[in-house]
């Protein structure tokens, strides 16, 4: 078997829980490797995948708006498998996971993989300060004992086609998917150093380091995450008074849940 992390990531927690997972499971099968697709730069949006039944990919995406981002269900659909098994992730910022995790897995099903189990995750909101940190190293022990529960099901449940999953959403799937309404400004320390524009999953920052394209920009935070000076930001009061709000209102920590094969 080898394995394959595949993940759109734009601010690292999704790639965390996925490279977790995967690695254990590599590790489980005394594999030295495993391979990583990151669908998450611009570039990426061109990127072709096909899988074959000897490969075991995990699967990993954030929730935006209760979905999978649209960039992200685009990109994945260049990924194919032949009765590809695999795992579906997404990571959520402690609101809710709605529909996305049924979405990732009816959508990766349509192209040819086989989902063998799923995992909703709790990680660090993009806005506020909402579960600082997630998935931290109690979390990461989680999805390694998660590679390990579900290696330990299939020898009692060996699944050749889709697993019986309690996933919950509804179809159809609530409107969502989209980014949302922030974009981040520049101040004076920027270095025009080119980062940010490199690392934009939808091309969206001008060739000046500074400008940003509203109609594109997903507000993803990844260029504010990623600038090594902190010239991008979002320091305007709207912004300020929103992400204080939202972040006493989700304030009650959520755990992680874990879907493994059931008879
Ligand atoms: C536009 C947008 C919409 C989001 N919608 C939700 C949501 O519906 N529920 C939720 O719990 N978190 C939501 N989040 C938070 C992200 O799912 C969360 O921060 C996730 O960990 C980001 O993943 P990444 O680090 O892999 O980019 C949203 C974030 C953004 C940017
Ligand atoms: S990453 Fe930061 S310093 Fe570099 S160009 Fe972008 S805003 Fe400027
Ligand atoms: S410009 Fe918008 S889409 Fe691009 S990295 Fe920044 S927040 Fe994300």
């Amino acid at each position: 078997m080898n394995y394959t992390a595949i993940y759109f990531s734009p601010t690292g927690t999704s790639e965390k829980s996925v490279v977790s997972i995967t690695r254990e499971l590599a590790e489980k099968a005394e594999r030295r490797d495993f391979r990583r697709v990151d669908l998450t730069t611009y570039p990426a949006k061109e990127t072709k995948v096909k899988f074959f039944e000897n490969d075991f990919v995990v699967f990993g995406t954030p929730v935006y708006g209760g979905r999978i981002p649209k960039v992200a269900a685009q990109r994945l659909g260049n990924i194919s498998g032949k009765q590809t098994p695999c795992i579906v992730t997404v990571t959520y910022g402690n609101r809710d996971y709605d529909d996305a995790l049924l979405e990732l897995a009816d959508l990766v099903k349509s192209n040819g993989f086989v989902v063998q189990a799923a995992a909703a995750l709790v990680g660090q909101h993009t806005f506020g300060e909402i579960q600082v940190g997630r998935p931290n190293a109690s979390d990461e022990k989680e999805d390694q004992q998660f590679a390990k529960n579900f290696l330990k099901a299939l020898k009692k449940i060996p699944c050749k086609g889709n697993a019986k999953l309690p996933i919950k959403g509804n179809r159809p799937y609530v409107e969502g998917g989209n980014g949302g309404t922030f974009h981040p400004h520049t101040d004076d320390t920027c270095t025009k150093c080119g980062l940010c524009v490199k690392n934009c999953p939808v091309g969206a920052i001008a060739s000046d380091c500074r400008t940003i394209n509203s109609e594109l920009c997903i507000s993803c935070f990844r260029c504010i995450r990623y600038c090594p000076s902190q010239s991008k930001n979002m320091d305007d009061a709207n912004y300020i008074k929103f992400a204080k709000e939202f972040s006493q209102k989700l304030s009650v920590r959520r755990e992680n849940e874990y879907f493994l094969p059931q008879k």
